[in-house]
């Protein structure tokens, strides 16, 4: 039996450790929604069409060719995941995912991706908007201080440069930002188990979900 299990949240909540986990240890895809919008934002941003220019996006759009492969966005047949994971993209993925016609040329992008097997989607939308009828849908949330200090310490284990203040009021705008868009804000979905993971860590975070996922889905 194929199923497919949402995890939705702000930045920083611990939604991409959890849903690769989850994902490894039921032995199914996972879908890593926010590294599209990633990819889609930096392209655009390189070809310096701007977030107000609807119409040049969506013409430009026409002709990305965009791939998931193991993974791995592939844009053109170029994977540029190494590149999409800076406080400039963070930004930027934000603006770009808030216009409707990126939004749109995405959706049949995810939602095929349960065609090939059970999946463990992760992102903003991907419990309200992508697959409304999920199996399970999980919100991911934590204070915007206990998702600061978790970006921070990823990016220091990068060997990159941090600042803990502008970490957090870039968390913060990023929230409010994603939370009041028009188009797919972020948003509990309906019948979403929400969890808290400012107190909790990333295994703790994980027995959690995967006992609810056994449970419910007797696996
Ligand atoms: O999860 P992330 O930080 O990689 O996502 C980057 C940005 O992409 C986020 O600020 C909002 C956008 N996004 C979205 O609008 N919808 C999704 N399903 C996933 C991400």
């Amino acid at each position: 039996m194929n199923y497919v299990v949402t995890i939705d949240g702000p930045a920083g909540a611990g939604k991409s450790s959890a849903a690769k986990a989850l994902a490894k240890l039921l032995n199914v895809h996972y879908l890593d929604t926010g590294a599209i919008y990633r990819s889609i934002a930096l392209i655009l941003d390189e070809a310096e069409i701007k977030p107000d220019q609807p119409e040049f996006i969506a013409e430009a759009l026409r002709d990305i060719k965009i791939e998931l492969r193991d993974g791995a966005v592939l844009v053109n047949d170029i994977d540029i995941s190494g590149e999409i994971r800076t406080p400039h993209v963070d930004k930027i993925a934000s603006d770009y995912s808030a216009v409707k016609c990126v939004r749109d040329a995405l959706l049949h992008l995810q939602q095929e991706q349960q065609n090939f097997g059970s999946l463990i989607a992760e992102g903003r939308d991907v419990g309200s908007v992508v697959f409304p009828n999920a199996d399970i849908k999980f919100y991911l949330t934590a204070s915007p201080e206990a998702r600061a200090k978790r970006r921070c310490l990823e990016r220091e284990l990068k060997g990159e440069a941090v600042n803990y203040d502008e970490t957090l009021k870039a968390i913060k705008s990023r929230d409010e930002f994603d939370s009041k868009r028009e188009n797919s804000p972020l948003k509990v979905p309906d019948n979403a188990i929400i969890i808290d993971t400012s107190e909790i860590n990333e295994q703790e975070t994980l027995n959690l979900l995967a006992k609810h996922v056994k449970e419910v889905l007797k696996i």
